[in-house]
């Protein structure tokens, strides 16, 4: 038998994982360390002489055999700060004087508010994953906190249940799935901001005295920040200043939160300068009545570890979240190259209309038509129809039965529009059911895009927004929906259940669109999914369990994507980034720009075609047509293969430039862009990474050429230290080409 102390994932000093300990606080269970190791990273935490559980170690794999000293409370700090407050504690909850960010915070039925949880019992629940009892030192209030560690790429998926044994209810007003603890240091904090049409600006910014919080308060994911949170460790050797989080180099620590709801991520400097990261329910109006018997199980906080900068960081998880988290996970299929008719036609959409677009569509090698907005109902403009989810018999006399059978005998799969949850005032199913919306009895309904927010966490209204989108995928041979949520909540009443119970809206509402994104998934195994709200406003990793890709932004301006598809791929993968080619000068900016450079912008990640192309010349379709071929041949590379960030397109450099490396190696693809050659500068010379240094690579332009001297062949090594020079310069300007091993 396998020694268990030689077994990385077994706790240290802990004879057998199989076993259950007793929940009776002994002094042997003072030397208990736990220990999970995946991947290059080793986490471990232990219980301290009070019986807290404390975080201990959280980096680069340790050796096997090493010991992790175990757990002592931090001393008091004068009369201020006492033990409690300094100890680094895995779930800290509030009570016994802690001014740090609590994990939980409770009220219970008598007012009592003071909640202490120690260390009850450890339980195995596989290879790489335990589950650790805690529980209030007098009241029966018990937390399970789960560990899962991927043992491929290190990252820790992290949560908590929280069960109410108390003969009362409780209110939870805060819970967090995980608290991470840092190494002391100084740091960089980096996330992602945004607005509507702006989303994926990468920030960074020294992490200092106190807490930075980046949060949703909306109900839903928002634009306005992302969960997800890397953490540099500043090298003082090479810092040149605050701002060093290197792209290759250096330790970062990162996590996501897998919550589609109101959410919020605190990283705290405390002022022993211990660097703590919280994350969970957003306790902004929170207040989740646990009755006796209960559980409350909070949202996953997956975290990870790179020695290799924020570039390692976005490659580890940008593999979890295709081998661990997609639907169709461990091997996601590169996402078809679709036409959507959106940018096109608008709400503007009719039989003949999208027959026409679809053959044109199929002309250049695409492989889904999706009909966007305006196909249902009354929907004219945005003024109406949503909720009411019939075909529109003015646009389809026939129903949507022509139109698919059309795009399929084109040779392409059908993909459709819906925003389910979402409800126009002036519609069939909102004079029906004016109380189906979130609302407070007797206040003004704010309407944002004209609409409302149905109140999806009430029984009839979620089987209502469930019955409707099954009987659509049963009646219409329908391959794809994109599924969009085109405002954030406003006055988020739900007075049909107990006043005390009114605030579960913010978990059920959630519960609800899982749980129907699940079953449409099982009743119709075919069908594929993209979250989409107003753009980026809704991607995370809780909604990419049941979602096939995202729309990152309704900005499709090929310029200001190259940044926002940066910032994009520091969290989530390319696999997943839809990217439309859409028409020239943009909408939004009233820029010009080359259909070549805008297709090669867009092959970056997931590729689409957004344009009008009853407005396309030969030589538009042609390019197209050479481009879309030569995507699909390299596709797979580019969003499946590890992504090196070249040169930043960010702080307003005129140039930029990114590859992906197959994970065998045998191929890269490299992507290349001039937008403001100044002062005659050539494009700077570009160094290659993670190829196979002995192997010999041959070049293939997709677009564009490098100096004339520049080998057709070359070793690894070459590529990546010689380099090659591009000839790239001008405006707007594009080139891409392809590296194959040879045999
Ligand atoms: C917002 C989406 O982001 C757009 O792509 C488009 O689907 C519109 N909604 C349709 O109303």
């Amino acid at each position: 038998m396998k020694n268990p102390l030689k077994n990385p994932i077994v706790p240290i000093l802990f004879a057998s994982l199989l076993l259950t300990l007793s929940a009776a606080f002994t002094a042997a269970q003072t030397a208990r360390v736990f220990r999970l190791d995946g991947g290059n990273s080793t986490y471990a935490f232990g219980v301290n002489e009070r019986g807290e559980l404390q975080a201990l170690y959280w980096g680069g794999r340790l050796g096997a055999e090493d010991t992790i000293p175990p757990a002592h409370s931090f001393p008091q700090v004068a009369s201020f700060d006492s033990s409690y407050t300094t100890t680094p504690q895995e779930y800290a909850s509030w009570g016994a004087g802690l001014y740090t960010e609590p994990a939980l915070k409770i009220t219970f039925a008598d007012g009592n508010r003071d909640l202490v949880l120690h260390f009850v019992s450890a339980t195995a629940k596989g290879p790489q994953a335990m589950d650790l009892l805690l529980k209030d030192i007098s009241r029966e209030i018990y937390v399970t906190l789960h560990y899962s560690m991927d043992a491929n790429t290190g990252i820790l998926a992290r949560s908590a249940d929280i069960e109410n044994r108390e003969k009362q209810p409780v209110v939870i007003e805060q819970a967090a799935a995980a608290q991470w603890t840092l190494p002391p240091a100084r740091y960089t904090f980096s996330y992602l901001t945004g607005r509507w049409a702006g989303e994926w600006t990468l920030n960074q910014e020294p992490i200092l005295g106190g807490a930075r919080v980046i949060e949703s308060r909306r109900g839903t994911t928002g634009h306005q920040a992302n969960p997800w949170f890397a953490i540099s460790r500043d090298d003082s050797q090479s810092s040149v200043g605050p701002f060093a989080a290197g792209e290759e180099h250096g330790e970062v620590w990162f996590g996501a939160l897998a919550w589609s709801g109101s959410w919020r991520i605190t990283v705290e400097h405390t002022q022993l300068d211990a660097v703590r990261v919280t994350g969970g329910f957003n306790p902004f109006d929170f207040g989740y009545k646990l009755s006796p018997g209960e559980h409350l199980e909070t949202p996953v906080f997956y975290g990870g570890y790179s020695d290799h900068g924020l570039g390692g960081a976005s490659r580890l998880l940008h593999r979890f979240e295709t081998a661990r988290i997609l639907p169709h996970a461990p091997d996601p299929k590169p996402r078809p190259v679709i036409y959507n008719s959106w940018e096109a036609t608008e709400f503007n959409v009719n039989e003949a209309g999208q027959m026409a677009l679809a053959e044109k569509a199929a002309s250049i090698g695409v492989d889904r038509f999706v009909m966007d907005d305006g196909w249902f109902g009354q929907r004219k403009d945005d003024h109406a129809g949503l909720g009411d989810w019939y075909v529109n018999p003015q646009k389809f006399p026939h129903g949507l039965k022509p139109l698919i059978d059309k795009v399929h005998s084109l040779g392409m799969d059908f993909g459709l529009w819906v925003e389910p949850e979402m409800v126009n005032p002036d519609s069939d199913l909102y004079r029906k059911h004016p109380d189906w919306v979130l609302n407070f009895p007797g206040r003004p309904r704010s309407e944002s895009r004209n609409q409302l927010v149905l109140n999806l966490a009430r029984q009839d209204v979620r089987d209502y927004v469930e019955g409707f989108l099954d009987k659509l995928l049963t009646e219409n041979d329908i391959a794809f929906l994109k599924w969009d949520y085109n405002r954030n909540w406003a006055e988020p009443g739900w007075d049909q259940v107990p006043i005390d119970e009114q605030k579960r809206v913010y978990v059920q509402f959630i519960r609800n669109l899982y749980s129907i994104l699940a079953e449409l998934r099982a009743k119709h195994p075919k069908i594929e999914i993209e979250s989409c709200s107003g753009g980026g406003g809704r991607v995370d990793l809780g909604i990419l369990r049941y979602a096939d890709e995202v729309w990152p932004s309704d900005n499709t301006d090929p310029f200001d994507r190259l940044s926002m598809q940066d910032g994009f791929t520091y969290a989530y993968t390319p696999q997943i980034m839809m990217a439309w080619v859409t028409d020239s000068p943009h909408w939004l900016n009233h820029r010009s720009t080359s259909l070549t450079y805008r297709m090669l912008s867009s092959m970056q990640g997931s590729l689409g075609i957004g344009a009008n192309l009853n407005h396309w010349t030969q030589e538009d379709f042609a390019t197209a047509k050479r481009l879309i071929s030569a995507y699909h041949a390299v596709q797979r590379t580019i969003v499946r293969g590890d992504l090196y960030r070249l040169i930043s397109p960010l702080n307003g450099s005129e140039f930029s430039s990114t590859e992906t490396v197959s994970s065998d190696k045998s191929q890269a693809v490299v992507f290349a862009f001039a937008d403001a050659t100044q002062e005659g500068r050539g494009f700077p010379l570009l160094q290659l990474q993670g190829l196979d240094s002995n192997a010999e690579y041959k070049l293939g332009w997709i677009e564009g050429k490098a100096l004339s001297d520049t080998p057709e062949r070359a070793s690894g090594a070459w590529w990546m230290r010689h380099g090659l020079q591009l000839e790239l310069r001008g405006d707007y300007r594009a080139a891409a080409f392809r590296l194959d091993r040879q045999p």
